[in-house]
């Protein structure tokens, strides 16, 4: 995903009239949350072991990315609130390859909630990491 923002992309108010017909296409109005954006109270190390075994093949080691998109760049850390990975992670993602760790599953590892805030708490350790 190139950035969008440049002198032969889209405009500032371009790049909001696109968000703004994103958003618009959610089949329900998302709840305000209420949590600050970083929340998560995860044990980094059990993080780091789940990320190593669970993630990493797509995701690449420390998060530098792979077949997933990198998860160790600044610009996702800024913006994404603790709510929006666990519920990332939880939840997967349709028609993509990242599942929903939440769900138990016979070919890959089914994470607890408790696992899935360890692993947004390692997520966090990387936020350095690139760019
Ligand atoms: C089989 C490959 C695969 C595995 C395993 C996987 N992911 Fe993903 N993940 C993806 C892909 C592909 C995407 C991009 C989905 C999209 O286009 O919306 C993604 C997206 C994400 C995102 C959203 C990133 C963003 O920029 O919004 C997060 C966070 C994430 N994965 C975390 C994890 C974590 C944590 C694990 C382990 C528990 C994991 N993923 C395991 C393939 C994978």
């Amino acid at each position: 995903m190139p950035g969008w923002l440049r002198p032969d992309g889209l405009r500032p108010d371009e790049v909001k009239t696109v968000v703004a017909y994103v958003r618009s296409l959610a089949p329900v109005k998302p709840e305000p949350d209420p949590r600050p954006a970083r929340w998560v109270m995860g044990d980094t190390q059990a993080g780091r072991r789940i990320f190593e075994a669970t993630c990493s093949g797509c995701h690449g080691a420390q998060g530098k990315g792979g077949e997933g998109p990198a998860l160790n760049n600044k610009g996702l850390h800024a913006g994404a609130t603790d709510t929006y990975f666990v519920e990332t992670i939880s939840r997967g993602r349709r028609g993509t390859a990242m599942a929903a760790f939440l769900k138990p599953s016979p070919v890959r590892p089914t994470l607890t909630r408790d696992d899935v805030q360890s692993v947004v708490a390692y997520l966090r350790t990387l936020e350095g990491g690139n760019q």
